[in-house]
């Protein structure tokens, strides 16, 4: 997607070195870094210059890469993926990507290995590309249905980014909207702010900008009124993992916009690929909840009349907090999920024959 008129993706391998957009900086600054050691990997993926389920798998994949490249060790390698593995708990793509990877490169040792390497981190990030460009060809039918009785504006309240800065390219929850805008349908996207990490105001907003597509950020607690106003058509977020019985969990607040949207009868859908999807965990209290650093709620970044970034206290000094990252939707919440696949209901029946999983118990 664009950047000031020049196409991107969010992670890629040139020259020798994996290259990210860091987005701990947007939308102020724009600065392409250099990942050059596994090292580099995980520390990008735990202090979210990269971010978003999708990203988070792809720059893990490239971690092994990297890892392959600064030390051909059995031990190492392994050593590298349990960190990997350990350095954000809630998405499911981060461990998707690693078993992926490490399946790929078990019980090759020879010179082959780096190359397999880079092709297999490659190819989960051009695979990545295609499921969220289906995603949004099928979430599209629904905005065009939307639109088809409406005849006007389709208004859509997202939630956090679940946009091309959280996948490789397109976005889960944007692409049905990217695809929506390119056919000419008239968009506009009420964008949470989503506090504290401010990923809504500080990523969602600046894309759709990018991208030409109308948006108006609110703040967190804003969408409960729109919806129960008429100002909400449908509600559309992403997922970091969602589990075979249709339950999903999305960054905080999520939950709390999906019951707004049941009590105004407002659909609310999860798009999602199937690399989000974990097939083993059953029960939602057992999806490991992030809970990060209490300092990105007591203090915030932003511009200052000189234009220079600052971070300043805004709680009382003596004040604590918590910082809960993730936060899990019940399927009877959720509209319908849209998938690389097509578009379920978000059960445990309905995923698996979408997804030919009939033998998974
Ligand atoms: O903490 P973040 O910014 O990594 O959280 C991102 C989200 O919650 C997204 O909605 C999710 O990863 C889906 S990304 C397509």
């Amino acid at each position: 997607m664009r950047i000031k008129n020049n196409e991107y993706r969010t992670i890629w391998h040139e020259n020798d070195v994996v290259k990210i957009i860091d987005q701990t900086k947007l939308p102020h600054q724009f600065i392409v870094k250099n990942l050059k050691t596994i090292k580099d990997a995980i520390n990008a993926i735990k202090i979210m210059e990269v971010r978003g389920a999708p990203l988070i798998g792809g720059t893990a994949a490239y971690g092994i890469f990297l890892a392959v490249k600064e030390n051909n060790d059995p031990e190492f390698i392994k050593k590298s993926s349990e960190d990997l593995i350990q350095s954000r708990p809630t998405a499911i793509n981060l461990k998707w990507a690693v078993d992926r990877m490490m399946k790929k490169l078990s019980g090759i040792n020879s010179d082959e290995i780096l190359k397999i390497a880079l092709k297999e981190a490659k190819a989960i990030c051009d695979e990545d590309v295609n499921f969220c460009k289906n995603i949004g060809l099928n979430g599209l039918k629904i905005i065009e249905e939307i639109y088809n009785k409406k005849k006007d504006t389709v208004n859509i309240l997202t939630h956090c980014n679940a946009g091309w800065l959280a996948t490789i390219n397109w976005g889960t929850a944007t692409s049905p909207i990217y695809h929506a805008h390119k056919k000419g349908i008239p968009i506009h996207v009420w964008v949470d702010e989503t506090r504290p990490r401010n990923q809504g105001a500080n990523l969602t907003s600046f894309e759709l900008n990018e991208e030409g597509v109308p948006n108006t950020i609110i703040t967190d607690n804003a969408g409960g009124l729109l919806m129960n106003r008429g100002q909400v058509d449908m509600c559309i977020v992403g997922t970091d993992r969602t589990l075979s019985t249709g339950d999903v969990c999305n960054k905080i607040g999520t939950y709390l916009k999906a019951l707004a949207a049941k009590d105004n009868n407002v659909p609310f859908y999860v798009a999602l690929p199937s690399s989000t999807i974990d097939w083993e965990i059953k029960d939602p209290t057992e999806i490991p909840i992030e809970e990060r650093d209490e300092a990105e709620l007591s203090h915030i970044e932003g511009l200052d009349k000189d234009n220079k970034l600052q971070k300043i206290l805004i709680y009382p000094q003596k004040s604590k907090a918590m910082n809960l990252a993730f936060d899990i939707t019940p399927a009877r919440l959720v509209t319908k999920l849209i998938t690389e696949k097509g578009i379920c209901v978000a059960s445990e029946k309905e995923i698996k024959k979408l997804f030919n999983q009939s033998n998974i118990s």
